[in-house]
């Protein structure tokens, strides 16, 4: 594991190639990852073929499957698009910024008793190259892009992959599970589904 703390990946690509190299092992060093994925400098030439924004609400867009191991997309937020509270359904998650600011609320899970308002726990400002790591342990999130003036743009790694989570009522706790979709793979756009698709994460 060692000769992959080192390395600074140049490129997006590279980036790619080492966090392949990291999943083949089963078990997953969180701050190595983390680390890695900081140190790469986000390029947008390298990530714009990836990165379709829509009007109305953020969109998930796949680059890369390692190998089942993790899903790697780059998730476009338009000025003030935001994420409902959700959970990672047991995965790791790392966020990378690769261009603006995204605001992150961080929320306690409901009991399942008390009604009413969710905790919330903490709150941050990603910026440009930070990497933030989520799993249900630490609790719950929103991400939203606050400016309306800019866009953000951010790269996902999820590990092991995952298609549905849940969604929380901030009012009350209640919660929902969704089913995630892929606005494209791979720079290309993905067939329209016939149902409303509710994304998250
Ligand atoms: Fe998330």
């Amino acid at each position: 594991m060692e000769h992959t703390e080192v390395m600074k990946p140049q490129t997006l690509d590279e980036l790619i190639q080492i966090l392949n190299k990291i999943f083949e092992s089963d078990c997953v060093n969180i701050e190595e990852v983390q680390n890695i994925m900081e140190s790469y400098e986000s390029n947008p030439q390298e990530w714009m073929k990836y990165a379709k924004f829509d009007q109305y609400r953020y969109t998930r867009n796949l680059v890369e499957e390692g190998n089942g191991k993790f899903n790697l997309m780059i998730l476009c937020w338009g000025e003030g698009h935001g994420s409902s509270i959700h959970d990672h359904t047991d995965s790791h998650c790392f966020m990378k910024m690769l261009q603006g600011q995204l605001k992150e609320t961080l929320f306690e899970w409901p009991d399942g008793k008390s009604q009413g308002d969710m905790v919330q726990k903490s709150q941050r400002i990603l910026q440009e190259n930070e990497v933030a790591y989520i799993n249900d342990t630490i609790g719950l999130h929103r991400v939203e892009n606050g400016s309306h003036t800019e866009c953000a743009a951010s790269l996902h790694l999820y590990s092991p992959p995952f298609k549905t989570c849940q969604t929380f009522d901030q009012r009350t706790g209640h919660r929902n599970t969704v089913k995630m979709t892929f606005w494209s793979k791979y720079g290309e756009r993905t067939p329209f589904e016939t149902t409303v698709s509710q994304e998250n994460n």
